[in-house]
Protein backbone atom coordinates (compact mmCIF):
# COMPACT_ATOMS: atom_id res chain seq x y z
CA UNK A 1 0.00 0.00 0.00
CA UNK A 2 1.21 3.68 -0.58
CA UNK A 3 1.98 5.81 2.17
CA UNK A 4 2.24 9.15 2.67
CA UNK A 5 4.56 10.82 5.45
CA UNK A 6 4.91 14.63 5.96
CA UNK A 7 6.64 16.25 9.02
CA UNK A 8 6.26 19.71 9.90
CA UNK A 9 7.83 22.51 7.23
CA UNK A 10 10.27 24.42 9.25
CA UNK A 11 10.39 28.51 10.24
CA UNK A 12 13.50 29.78 7.99
CA UNK A 13 14.41 32.11 11.00
CA UNK A 14 17.21 30.31 12.77
CA UNK A 15 19.26 27.63 12.18
CA UNK A 16 17.98 24.01 12.45
CA UNK A 17 17.97 22.33 16.07
CA UNK A 18 17.63 19.21 17.56
CA UNK A 19 13.65 19.62 17.77
CA UNK A 20 13.95 19.92 13.91
CA UNK A 21 16.06 16.68 13.30
CA UNK A 22 14.25 14.37 15.77
CA UNK A 23 10.65 14.72 13.90
CA UNK A 24 12.28 14.51 10.78
CA UNK A 25 14.56 11.39 11.93
CA UNK A 26 11.51 9.73 13.34
CA UNK A 27 9.74 10.36 10.06
CA UNK A 28 12.70 8.70 8.42
CA UNK A 29 13.04 5.94 10.92
CA UNK A 30 9.36 5.01 10.12
CA UNK A 31 9.54 5.39 5.89
CA UNK A 32 12.54 2.65 6.42
CA UNK A 33 10.21 0.61 8.56
CA UNK A 34 7.56 0.95 6.25
CA UNK A 35 9.87 0.12 3.05
CA UNK A 36 11.03 -3.41 4.58
CA UNK A 37 7.25 -3.74 5.34
CA UNK A 38 7.28 -3.54 1.46
CA UNK A 39 5.03 -0.79 1.69
CA UNK A 40 5.55 2.76 -0.87
CA UNK A 41 6.23 5.45 0.30
CA UNK A 42 6.58 9.06 -0.08
CA UNK A 43 7.88 11.14 2.49
CA UNK A 44 8.60 14.70 2.37
CA UNK A 45 9.73 17.83 4.64
CA UNK A 46 10.91 21.44 3.80
CA UNK A 47 10.80 25.19 4.97
CA UNK A 48 8.05 27.70 5.56
CA UNK A 49 9.11 30.69 4.21
CA UNK A 50 6.76 33.34 4.45
CA UNK A 51 5.44 35.34 7.41
CA UNK A 52 6.12 38.19 9.85
CA UNK A 53 8.85 35.87 11.60
CA UNK A 54 10.61 35.22 8.59
CA UNK A 55 10.53 38.34 7.00
CA UNK A 56 11.55 40.17 9.99
CA UNK A 57 14.96 37.61 10.03
CA UNK A 58 15.33 38.55 5.96
CA UNK A 59 15.28 41.75 7.53
CA UNK A 60 18.08 41.75 10.02
CA UNK A 61 20.04 39.54 7.42
CA UNK A 62 20.59 42.54 4.95
CA UNK A 63 20.31 39.62 2.35
CA UNK A 64 17.36 39.94 -0.28
CA UNK A 65 14.38 37.19 0.43
CA UNK A 66 15.76 34.94 -2.69
CA UNK A 67 19.48 34.95 -0.99
CA UNK A 68 17.96 34.65 3.01
CA UNK A 69 15.52 32.00 2.20
CA UNK A 70 17.72 29.42 -0.24
CA UNK A 71 20.89 30.18 2.76
CA UNK A 72 18.19 29.28 5.40
CA UNK A 73 16.54 26.87 3.32
CA UNK A 74 19.60 25.17 2.47
CA UNK A 75 20.69 25.17 6.25
CA UNK A 76 18.14 22.28 7.28
CA UNK A 77 18.55 20.18 3.67
CA UNK A 78 21.86 19.89 4.38
CA UNK A 79 21.49 18.89 8.31
CA UNK A 80 18.91 16.25 6.72
CA UNK A 81 21.37 14.92 4.40
CA UNK A 82 23.90 15.10 6.92
CA UNK A 83 21.55 13.02 9.17
CA UNK A 84 20.74 10.25 5.86
CA UNK A 85 16.93 11.30 6.15
CA UNK A 86 15.55 9.84 3.01
CA UNK A 87 12.95 12.45 1.61
CA UNK A 88 11.13 12.14 -1.60
CA UNK A 89 10.28 15.79 -1.36
CA UNK A 90 11.73 19.04 0.28
CA UNK A 91 8.85 21.21 0.23
CA UNK A 92 10.15 25.25 -0.31
CA UNK A 93 7.21 27.39 0.07
CA UNK A 94 8.01 29.92 -1.91
CA UNK A 95 8.00 27.39 -4.74
CA UNK A 96 5.86 28.83 -7.67
CA UNK A 97 3.71 25.80 -7.85
CA UNK A 98 2.80 25.76 -4.21
CA UNK A 99 1.60 29.34 -4.10
CA UNK A 100 -0.98 28.37 -7.29
CA UNK A 101 -2.11 25.61 -4.95
CA UNK A 102 -2.65 27.77 -2.20
CA UNK A 103 -4.52 30.44 -4.64
CA UNK A 104 -6.42 27.96 -6.03
CA UNK A 105 -7.69 26.76 -2.26
CA UNK A 106 -8.08 30.44 -1.43
CA UNK A 107 -10.09 30.92 -4.43
CA UNK A 108 -12.47 27.50 -3.81
CA UNK A 109 -13.51 28.72 -0.30
CA UNK A 110 -13.89 32.52 -0.93
CA UNK A 111 -16.48 31.35 -3.83
CA UNK A 112 -18.21 28.97 -1.61
CA UNK A 113 -18.65 32.14 0.77
CA UNK A 114 -16.95 30.22 3.99
CA UNK A 115 -14.84 33.77 4.05
CA UNK A 116 -16.07 36.83 5.83
CA UNK A 117 -13.94 40.31 5.99
CA UNK A 118 -14.32 42.16 9.33
CA UNK A 119 -12.59 44.52 12.21
CA UNK A 120 -10.68 42.63 14.50
CA UNK A 121 -8.25 43.23 18.15
CA UNK A 122 -6.38 40.10 18.94
CA UNK A 123 -3.13 39.14 20.80
CA UNK A 124 -0.71 37.68 18.19
CA UNK A 125 2.39 35.93 19.18
CA UNK A 126 5.18 36.38 16.62
CA UNK A 127 7.09 33.05 17.76
CA UNK A 128 3.65 31.31 17.44
CA UNK A 129 2.44 32.95 14.34
CA UNK A 130 -1.01 32.73 15.71
CA UNK A 131 -3.48 34.65 17.52
CA UNK A 132 -3.89 33.90 21.10
CA UNK A 133 -6.99 34.08 23.90
CA UNK A 134 -5.85 35.14 27.27
CA UNK A 135 -6.43 31.34 28.57
CA UNK A 136 -3.76 30.65 26.34
CA UNK A 137 -1.15 32.39 28.39
CA UNK A 138 0.43 32.33 31.52
CA UNK A 139 -0.09 34.18 34.78
CA UNK A 140 1.88 36.80 33.43
CA UNK A 141 -0.11 37.25 30.10
CA UNK A 142 3.16 35.90 28.37
CA UNK A 143 3.08 32.96 25.58
CA UNK A 144 4.42 29.94 27.37
CA UNK A 145 5.68 28.42 24.85
CA UNK A 146 7.66 31.14 24.01
CA UNK A 147 8.38 33.56 27.16
CA UNK A 148 6.68 36.73 25.53
CA UNK A 149 4.05 39.11 25.80
CA UNK A 150 2.01 38.65 22.80
CA UNK A 151 1.53 42.10 20.94
CA UNK A 152 -1.97 43.68 20.49
CA UNK A 153 -2.96 44.07 17.25
CA UNK A 154 -6.08 46.00 15.65
CA UNK A 155 -6.96 45.39 11.65
CA UNK A 156 -9.27 44.44 9.08
CA UNK A 157 -9.19 41.09 8.13
CA UNK A 158 -10.29 38.32 6.22
CA UNK A 159 -11.73 34.98 8.25
CA UNK A 160 -12.47 31.74 7.72
CA UNK A 161 -15.66 30.28 9.62
CA UNK A 162 -14.67 27.60 11.73
CA UNK A 163 -17.83 27.18 13.88
CA UNK A 164 -19.77 25.64 10.99
CA UNK A 165 -17.91 22.22 11.11
CA UNK A 166 -17.03 21.97 14.47
CA UNK A 167 -19.32 19.25 15.33
CA UNK A 168 -18.36 17.53 12.05
CA UNK A 169 -14.83 17.49 13.68
CA UNK A 170 -15.65 16.13 17.34
CA UNK A 171 -17.54 13.37 15.33
CA UNK A 172 -14.45 12.67 13.44
CA UNK A 173 -12.72 12.51 16.42
CA UNK A 174 -14.86 10.26 18.40
CA UNK A 175 -15.60 7.96 15.09
CA UNK A 176 -12.21 7.58 14.40
CA UNK A 177 -10.34 6.70 17.46
CA UNK A 178 -6.78 6.38 15.62
CA UNK A 179 -6.93 9.61 13.92
CA UNK A 180 -4.96 12.23 16.40
CA UNK A 181 -2.43 10.03 17.90
CA UNK A 182 -1.76 9.40 21.24
CA UNK A 183 -5.05 10.01 22.30
CA UNK A 184 -4.24 12.33 24.95
CA UNK A 185 -3.42 14.65 22.42
CA UNK A 186 -7.41 13.89 21.04
CA UNK A 187 -8.48 14.64 24.37
CA UNK A 188 -6.76 18.23 24.50
CA UNK A 189 -8.71 18.41 20.80
CA UNK A 190 -11.52 17.61 22.03
CA UNK A 191 -11.49 20.01 25.08
CA UNK A 192 -10.44 22.60 22.66
CA UNK A 193 -13.61 22.27 20.94
CA UNK A 194 -15.95 22.53 23.75
CA UNK A 195 -16.34 26.15 23.26
CA UNK A 196 -17.24 27.41 19.62
CA UNK A 197 -14.35 28.12 17.80
CA UNK A 198 -13.68 31.65 16.69
CA UNK A 199 -13.35 32.50 12.82
CA UNK A 200 -9.74 31.98 12.03
CA UNK A 201 -7.99 35.03 10.26
CA UNK A 202 -6.30 33.96 7.15
CA UNK A 203 -5.19 37.20 5.86
CA UNK A 204 -2.34 39.97 6.52
CA UNK A 205 -2.48 43.27 5.56
CA UNK A 206 0.65 44.15 3.23
CA UNK A 207 0.96 47.36 5.57
CA UNK A 208 2.16 44.81 8.34
CA UNK A 209 3.55 41.82 6.31
CA UNK A 210 4.31 41.32 2.85
CA UNK A 211 5.79 38.48 2.50
CA UNK A 212 3.41 35.74 1.52
CA UNK A 213 0.99 34.74 -1.40
CA UNK A 214 -1.29 37.24 -2.04
CA UNK A 215 -5.17 36.93 -1.70
CA UNK A 216 -6.47 36.34 -4.87
CA UNK A 217 -9.94 38.81 -4.06
CA UNK A 218 -7.58 41.75 -2.50
CA UNK A 219 -4.50 42.32 -3.65
CA UNK A 220 -4.02 44.38 -0.41
CA UNK A 221 -3.62 41.46 1.76
CA UNK A 222 -1.40 38.34 1.32
CA UNK A 223 -2.40 35.08 3.45
CA UNK A 224 -1.83 33.83 6.93
CA UNK A 225 0.81 31.45 7.11
CA UNK A 226 -0.63 28.86 8.60
CA UNK A 227 -3.58 28.98 5.53
CA UNK A 228 -0.56 29.00 3.37
CA UNK A 229 1.72 26.20 5.26
CA UNK A 230 -0.98 23.26 5.73
CA UNK A 231 -1.14 23.38 2.15
CA UNK A 232 1.98 22.41 1.74
CA UNK A 233 0.86 19.01 2.59
CA UNK A 234 -1.50 18.66 -0.58
CA UNK A 235 0.52 20.51 -2.95
CA UNK A 236 3.26 17.92 -2.21
CA UNK A 237 0.89 15.77 -3.88
CA UNK A 238 0.39 17.95 -7.17
CA UNK A 239 -3.53 18.23 -6.36
CA UNK A 240 -5.19 19.36 -7.91
CA UNK A 241 -3.01 18.66 -10.69
CA UNK A 242 -2.01 15.13 -10.46
CA UNK A 243 -5.30 13.26 -9.36
CA UNK A 244 -4.00 9.94 -9.63
CA UNK A 245 -1.04 10.69 -7.15
CA UNK A 246 -3.32 12.45 -4.89
CA UNK A 247 -5.48 9.16 -4.60
CA UNK A 248 -2.50 7.37 -4.22
CA UNK A 249 -0.79 8.62 -1.20
CA UNK A 250 -3.75 10.80 0.63
CA UNK A 251 -5.79 7.84 1.94
CA UNK A 252 -2.82 6.93 3.68
CA UNK A 253 -1.37 10.53 5.29
CA UNK A 254 0.31 10.95 8.30
CA UNK A 255 1.02 13.97 9.61
CA UNK A 256 4.02 14.01 12.21
CA UNK A 257 4.96 16.94 14.61
CA UNK A 258 5.47 17.84 17.98
CA UNK A 259 2.73 18.93 20.47
CA UNK A 260 3.50 23.02 19.99
CA UNK A 261 0.91 22.96 16.45
CA UNK A 262 -1.99 20.71 17.32
CA UNK A 263 -4.01 23.10 17.08
CA UNK A 264 -3.39 24.15 13.66
CA UNK A 265 -3.21 20.49 12.56
CA UNK A 266 -5.80 18.83 14.54
CA UNK A 267 -8.80 22.14 13.78
CA UNK A 268 -7.66 24.49 11.28
CA UNK A 269 -6.13 21.83 8.82
CA UNK A 270 -9.06 19.31 9.24
CA UNK A 271 -11.43 22.03 8.49
CA UNK A 272 -9.72 23.89 5.27
CA UNK A 273 -9.84 20.56 3.97
CA UNK A 274 -13.49 19.55 4.58
CA UNK A 275 -14.16 23.38 3.37
CA UNK A 276 -12.31 22.16 -0.13
CA UNK A 277 -14.27 18.26 0.21
CA UNK A 278 -11.06 16.99 0.64
CA UNK A 279 -11.05 13.98 3.06
CA UNK A 280 -8.92 14.84 6.52
CA UNK A 281 -5.00 12.72 6.73
CA UNK A 282 -5.78 9.31 8.04
CA UNK A 283 -3.37 10.18 10.93
CA UNK A 284 -2.06 12.68 12.67
CA UNK A 285 0.95 11.15 15.00
CA UNK A 286 1.87 14.25 17.68
CA UNK A 287 5.22 13.34 19.75
CA UNK A 288 6.47 15.48 22.84
CA UNK A 289 9.04 17.79 22.82
CA UNK A 290 12.97 17.35 23.47
CA UNK A 291 13.59 19.16 26.09
CA UNK A 292 16.68 21.19 27.40
CA UNK A 293 18.01 21.92 31.00
CA UNK A 294 14.96 23.36 33.79
CA UNK A 295 13.07 21.32 31.27
CA UNK A 296 12.35 24.31 28.64
CA UNK A 297 11.10 23.72 25.17
CA UNK A 298 14.46 23.99 22.79
CA UNK A 299 12.90 26.84 20.40
CA UNK A 300 15.00 29.21 17.94
CA UNK A 301 13.02 31.95 19.81
CA UNK A 302 14.32 30.74 23.35
CA UNK A 303 17.60 30.80 22.28
CA UNK A 304 18.18 27.40 24.33
CA UNK A 305 19.14 25.25 21.55
CA UNK A 306 22.02 22.08 21.51
CA UNK A 307 23.62 22.77 18.00
CA UNK A 308 23.05 18.88 16.49
CA UNK A 309 25.97 19.45 13.94
CA UNK A 310 28.16 19.52 17.11
CA UNK A 311 26.74 16.14 18.12
CA UNK A 312 26.59 14.03 14.77
CA UNK A 313 30.54 15.59 15.01
CA UNK A 314 31.32 13.38 18.00
CA UNK A 315 29.34 10.54 17.61
CA UNK A 316 28.73 9.46 14.38
CA UNK A 317 25.49 10.15 12.39
CA UNK A 318 24.15 6.22 13.19
CA UNK A 319 24.89 6.78 16.97
CA UNK A 320 22.63 10.16 17.04
CA UNK A 321 19.61 8.72 15.06
CA UNK A 322 20.01 5.64 17.73
CA UNK A 323 19.86 7.85 20.68
CA UNK A 324 17.21 10.27 19.03
CA UNK A 325 15.09 6.70 18.46
CA UNK A 326 15.56 5.14 21.73
CA UNK A 327 14.82 8.12 23.81
CA UNK A 328 11.50 9.15 21.80
CA UNK A 329 8.81 8.95 24.18
CA UNK A 330 5.64 9.27 23.11
CA UNK A 331 3.71 12.09 24.06
CA UNK A 332 6.06 12.72 26.93
CA UNK A 333 8.80 14.76 26.52
CA UNK A 334 11.98 13.52 25.97
CA UNK A 335 14.98 15.13 28.28
CA UNK A 336 18.40 15.31 25.90
CA UNK A 337 21.78 17.39 26.92
CA UNK A 338 25.52 16.65 25.31
CA UNK A 339 25.97 14.35 28.67
CA UNK A 340 23.13 12.25 28.18
CA UNK A 341 24.12 11.73 24.01
CA UNK A 342 27.27 10.72 25.26
CA UNK A 343 25.42 8.34 27.82
CA UNK A 344 23.49 7.14 24.79
CA UNK A 345 26.63 6.21 22.94
CA UNK A 346 28.34 4.33 25.53
CA UNK A 347 25.50 1.99 26.13
CA UNK A 348 25.63 1.11 22.35
CA UNK A 349 29.10 0.58 22.26
CA UNK A 350 29.10 -1.72 24.93
CA UNK A 351 26.13 -3.90 23.92
CA UNK A 352 26.51 -3.75 20.01
CA UNK A 353 29.70 -2.86 19.44
CA UNK A 354 31.26 -4.76 21.87
CA UNK A 355 29.05 -8.03 20.42
CA UNK A 356 30.02 -7.10 17.25
CA UNK A 357 33.58 -6.87 18.39
CA UNK A 358 33.89 -10.02 19.96
CA UNK A 359 32.03 -11.77 17.50
CA UNK A 360 34.35 -11.00 14.51
CA UNK A 361 37.35 -11.62 16.67
CA UNK A 362 35.97 -14.97 17.22
CA UNK A 363 35.58 -15.65 13.81
CA UNK A 364 39.11 -14.65 12.71
CA UNK A 365 40.69 -16.90 15.06
CA UNK A 366 38.50 -19.93 14.79
CA UNK A 367 37.22 -19.81 11.40
CA UNK A 368 39.95 -18.42 9.12
CA UNK A 369 37.57 -15.20 8.72
CA UNK A 370 34.65 -16.84 7.70
CA UNK A 371 31.17 -18.02 8.42
CA UNK A 372 31.23 -21.29 9.66
CA UNK A 373 29.79 -24.56 8.08
CA UNK A 374 27.96 -25.69 11.11
CA UNK A 375 25.09 -27.97 12.62
CA UNK A 376 22.78 -26.04 14.47
CA UNK A 377 22.81 -27.73 18.09
CA UNK A 378 18.92 -27.50 19.17
CA UNK A 379 18.98 -25.15 21.82
CA UNK A 380 20.81 -22.63 19.66
CA UNK A 381 18.76 -23.39 16.64
CA UNK A 382 15.63 -22.11 19.07
CA UNK A 383 17.44 -19.14 20.57
CA UNK A 384 17.93 -17.82 17.13
CA UNK A 385 14.18 -19.06 16.31
CA UNK A 386 13.28 -16.59 19.16
CA UNK A 387 15.58 -13.62 18.10
CA UNK A 388 14.02 -13.49 14.59
CA UNK A 389 10.46 -13.70 15.50
CA UNK A 390 11.02 -11.24 18.12
CA UNK A 391 12.89 -8.85 15.78
CA UNK A 392 10.68 -9.58 12.65
CA UNK A 393 7.77 -8.87 14.91
CA UNK A 394 9.05 -5.40 16.05
CA UNK A 395 10.17 -4.01 12.63
CA UNK A 396 6.65 -4.98 11.19
CA UNK A 397 4.93 -3.95 13.64
CA UNK A 398 5.99 -0.59 13.24
CA UNK A 399 3.46 1.97 12.04
CA UNK A 400 3.37 4.83 14.27
CA UNK A 401 6.52 6.85 16.02
CA UNK A 402 5.56 5.62 19.32
CA UNK A 403 6.82 2.32 17.76
CA UNK A 404 9.76 3.24 17.25
CA UNK A 405 11.80 3.41 20.56
CA UNK A 406 9.91 -0.59 21.16
CA UNK A 407 12.29 -1.84 18.12
CA UNK A 408 14.87 -0.30 19.54
CA UNK A 409 14.32 -1.84 23.13
CA UNK A 410 13.91 -5.08 21.63
CA UNK A 411 17.05 -5.22 19.77
CA UNK A 412 19.08 -3.86 23.06
CA UNK A 413 17.75 -6.73 24.40
CA UNK A 414 18.78 -8.89 21.99
CA UNK A 415 22.17 -7.80 22.01
CA UNK A 416 22.33 -8.19 25.65
CA UNK A 417 21.35 -12.01 25.61
CA UNK A 418 23.37 -13.04 22.97
CA UNK A 419 26.31 -10.79 24.91
CA UNK A 420 24.94 -12.94 27.86
CA UNK A 421 25.33 -16.19 25.90
CA UNK A 422 28.87 -15.84 24.59
CA UNK A 423 29.90 -15.24 28.62
CA UNK A 424 27.52 -18.84 29.17
CA UNK A 425 29.51 -20.77 26.13
CA UNK A 426 32.68 -19.14 26.80
CA UNK A 427 33.85 -20.47 23.26
CA UNK A 428 37.63 -19.59 23.59
CA UNK A 429 37.60 -23.00 25.98
CA UNK A 430 35.03 -24.90 23.67
CA UNK A 431 38.04 -24.02 20.97
CA UNK A 432 40.86 -25.64 23.17
CA UNK A 433 38.84 -28.96 23.20
CA UNK A 434 38.79 -30.91 19.64
CA UNK A 435 35.67 -32.58 21.13
CA UNK A 436 33.55 -30.03 21.19
CA UNK A 437 34.51 -28.80 17.97
CA UNK A 438 30.98 -28.26 16.48
CA UNK A 439 29.79 -26.85 19.58
CA UNK A 440 32.00 -23.99 18.82
CA UNK A 441 30.65 -24.13 15.25
CA UNK A 442 27.18 -23.75 16.18
CA UNK A 443 27.98 -21.32 18.70
CA UNK A 444 29.65 -19.26 16.20
CA UNK A 445 26.85 -19.40 13.40
CA UNK A 446 24.44 -18.45 16.11
CA UNK A 447 26.33 -15.41 17.29
CA UNK A 448 27.24 -14.20 13.96
CA UNK A 449 23.68 -14.92 12.44
CA UNK A 450 21.83 -13.29 15.14
CA UNK A 451 23.85 -10.27 14.77
CA UNK A 452 22.66 -10.38 11.05
CA UNK A 453 18.96 -10.42 12.44
CA UNK A 454 20.02 -7.31 15.01
CA UNK A 455 21.88 -5.08 12.47
CA UNK A 456 18.78 -5.73 9.72
CA UNK A 457 16.08 -4.34 12.52
CA UNK A 458 18.40 -1.80 13.12
CA UNK A 459 18.72 -0.58 9.64
CA UNK A 460 15.54 1.62 9.55
CA UNK A 461 17.17 3.46 12.71
CA UNK A 462 21.41 3.40 11.93
CA UNK A 463 21.33 2.37 8.12
CA UNK A 464 24.93 2.44 8.10
CA UNK A 465 26.15 0.63 10.71
CA UNK A 466 23.51 -2.01 9.42
CA UNK A 467 25.12 -2.24 6.06
CA UNK A 468 28.72 -2.11 7.83
CA UNK A 469 27.70 -5.15 9.95
CA UNK A 470 26.47 -6.72 7.12
CA UNK A 471 29.47 -6.18 5.20
CA UNK A 472 31.59 -7.21 7.99
CA UNK A 473 30.17 -10.75 7.62
CA UNK A 474 30.56 -10.93 4.00
CA UNK A 475 26.73 -10.43 3.36
CA UNK A 476 26.18 -8.35 0.04
CA UNK A 477 22.62 -8.15 -0.57
CA UNK A 478 21.50 -5.00 1.51
CA UNK A 479 17.74 -4.50 0.46
CA UNK A 480 15.56 -6.74 3.32
CA UNK A 481 12.26 -7.67 3.09
CA UNK A 482 10.54 -10.15 5.35
CA UNK A 483 12.13 -12.97 4.03
CA UNK A 484 15.52 -11.57 5.67
CA UNK A 485 14.55 -12.54 9.06
CA UNK A 486 15.02 -15.75 8.04
CA UNK A 487 17.06 -18.18 9.67
CA UNK A 488 20.14 -19.56 7.37
CA UNK A 489 20.62 -15.53 5.85
CA UNK A 490 24.32 -15.78 6.70
CA UNK A 491 25.45 -18.00 3.94
CA UNK A 492 28.52 -20.97 4.77
CA UNK A 493 31.71 -20.03 3.73
CA UNK A 494 31.24 -16.05 3.31
CA UNK A 495 34.71 -14.57 3.87
CA UNK A 496 34.54 -11.65 6.59
CA UNK A 497 34.60 -8.24 5.17
CA UNK A 498 37.08 -5.79 6.64
CA UNK A 499 37.41 -5.80 10.79
CA UNK A 500 35.91 -2.49 11.76
CA UNK A 501 35.25 -0.54 14.37
CA UNK A 502 31.54 0.40 14.62
CA UNK A 503 31.40 2.88 18.16
CA UNK A 504 35.22 4.77 18.93
CA UNK A 505 35.93 5.16 22.21
CA UNK A 506 34.89 8.92 22.94
CA UNK A 507 38.29 10.18 24.12
CA UNK A 508 39.82 8.92 20.96
CA UNK A 509 36.62 10.84 19.06
CA UNK A 510 37.51 14.22 20.64
N1 LIG B 1 6.25 26.33 10.24
C1 LIG B 1 5.50 25.74 11.26
C2 LIG B 1 4.95 24.39 10.83
C3 LIG B 1 4.10 24.43 9.59
S1 LIG B 1 3.63 22.83 9.11
C4 LIG B 1 2.43 23.06 7.99
C5 LIG B 1 6.39 25.51 12.48
N2 LIG B 1 7.70 25.52 12.27
S2 LIG B 1 8.84 25.27 13.39
O1 LIG B 1 10.11 25.57 12.74
O2 LIG B 1 8.54 26.00 14.57
O3 LIG B 1 8.80 23.74 13.67
C6 LIG B 1 7.98 23.17 14.67
C7 LIG B 1 8.24 21.69 14.69
O4 LIG B 1 9.66 21.44 14.85
C8 LIG B 1 7.62 20.92 15.84
O5 LIG B 1 6.27 20.60 15.65
C9 LIG B 1 8.50 19.68 15.84
O6 LIG B 1 8.22 18.87 14.75
C10 LIG B 1 9.87 20.30 15.65
N3 LIG B 1 10.43 20.76 16.92
C11 LIG B 1 10.94 21.99 17.16
N4 LIG B 1 11.42 22.03 18.42
C12 LIG B 1 11.23 20.85 19.02
C13 LIG B 1 11.56 20.31 20.26
N5 LIG B 1 12.21 20.99 21.17
N6 LIG B 1 11.20 19.05 20.51
C14 LIG B 1 10.55 18.29 19.60
N7 LIG B 1 10.23 18.77 18.41
C15 LIG B 1 10.54 20.04 18.10
O7 LIG B 1 5.85 25.31 13.55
Amino acid sequence: MAKYITTPIYYLNGEPHLGHAYTTILGDILKRALLIQGEEVFYTTGTDEHGQKNQEACEKSGLSFEEFSKKYSDNFKHLFEKLNIQTDLFVRTSFDYHKEVVKTCLDIVYKKGLIVKKNYVGLYCKGCEQFKKESDLDERGFCPDHQVAPEKITEENYFLKLEPYRQWLIDQIKLTPDWIQPAVYANEVLNLLKEPLDDLNISRPKSRTDLGIELPFDTNYVTYIWFDALINYISSLNWPKDQKMFDKFWPNSIHLMAKDIIKPHCIYWPIMLKSLDIPAPSSIMIHGYLVGEGNIKMSKSIGNVVDPVKVIGEIGVDAFRFYMAHTSAGAKDAPISERLIRVGYEMLANNLGNLHMRTYKMLEKYTNKTVPDATLRPEDKEFLENISKSLKEAVFSLKTITDIPKLTEKALKVCSELNAYVDKKEPWKLAKDETKKEELLSCLYTLAEGIRIVAIALNPVMPEISDKILVSFGVSELNFNQNSFNIGGLSVGNALGEAIMLFPRLEEIS
